[in-house]
């Protein structure tokens, strides 16, 4: 079978006619917690299978990580897992249990993603402004792991998010103005 072999695919009718059966037809847990932003958060009758994105924006209020494509292309839901910036439309919610979520807003509210935000601002790298959030999560991470990044590793530390609108060129600005006014500041 070839990756384009179609009448092979399990999406086909007759595979997906499977024999009734007692189980329910999704599984809901009762309760579950979630760390992010440093509080507990309790989720409750949730379904399993809800991704972290859906979680974060339909049930705890955190709205700041966007959907766009729902499919871990565009970096739009961008968070940090344990300090590793992931995806959050790609990631189980059940399967961020024990593990430390940090959203923009936590960013935000411990202030240390601020003069990202400004210099985003101030460059015009935000027009829609609907993958800034992602943004600001992938240039925080980057920075603190490599404050004098060069342009082609900020380029690449980037890629995975995607903007419809700046061309790029502004963003691009706008993280090279951080990184002169952190060392200016000794940051
Ligand atoms: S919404 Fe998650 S990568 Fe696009
Ligand atoms: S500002 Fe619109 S997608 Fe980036």
């Amino acid at each position: 079978m070839t990756s384009h072999d179609t009448t092979r695919a399990p999406g086909r009718r007759e595979e997906l006619e499977e024999e009734p059966t007692d189980a329910p037809a999704y599984e809901v847990a009762s309760r579950y917690e979630l760390h992010v932003n440093g509080a507990a958060r309790t989720v409750e009758e949730a379904w399993l299978g809800e991704s972290l994105l859906y979680v974060l924006r339909e049930r705890l209020g955190l709205s700041g990580a966007k959907n766009a494509c729902e499919q871990g292309e565009c970096g739009s839901c961008s968070v940090l897992l344990d300090d590793v910036v992931v995806c959050a439309c790609c990631v189980l919610a059940v399967d961020a249990v024990g593990s430390h979520v940090e959203t923009v807003e936590g960013l935000t509210r411990r202030g240390v993603a601020a003069d990202i935000q400004t210099a985003l601002l101030d460059a015009g790298g935000v027009q829609c402004g609907f993958c800034t959030p992602g943004f600001v999560v992938a240039v925080y991470d980057l920075l603190r792991r490599r404050p004098d990044a060069g342009d082609l590793e900020v380029r690449e530390a980037l890629s995975g998010n995607l903007c419809r609108c700046t061309g790029y060129g502004r963003i691009l600005e706008a993280v090279r103005a951080v990184q002169e006014e952190r060392s200016r500041a000794g940051v």
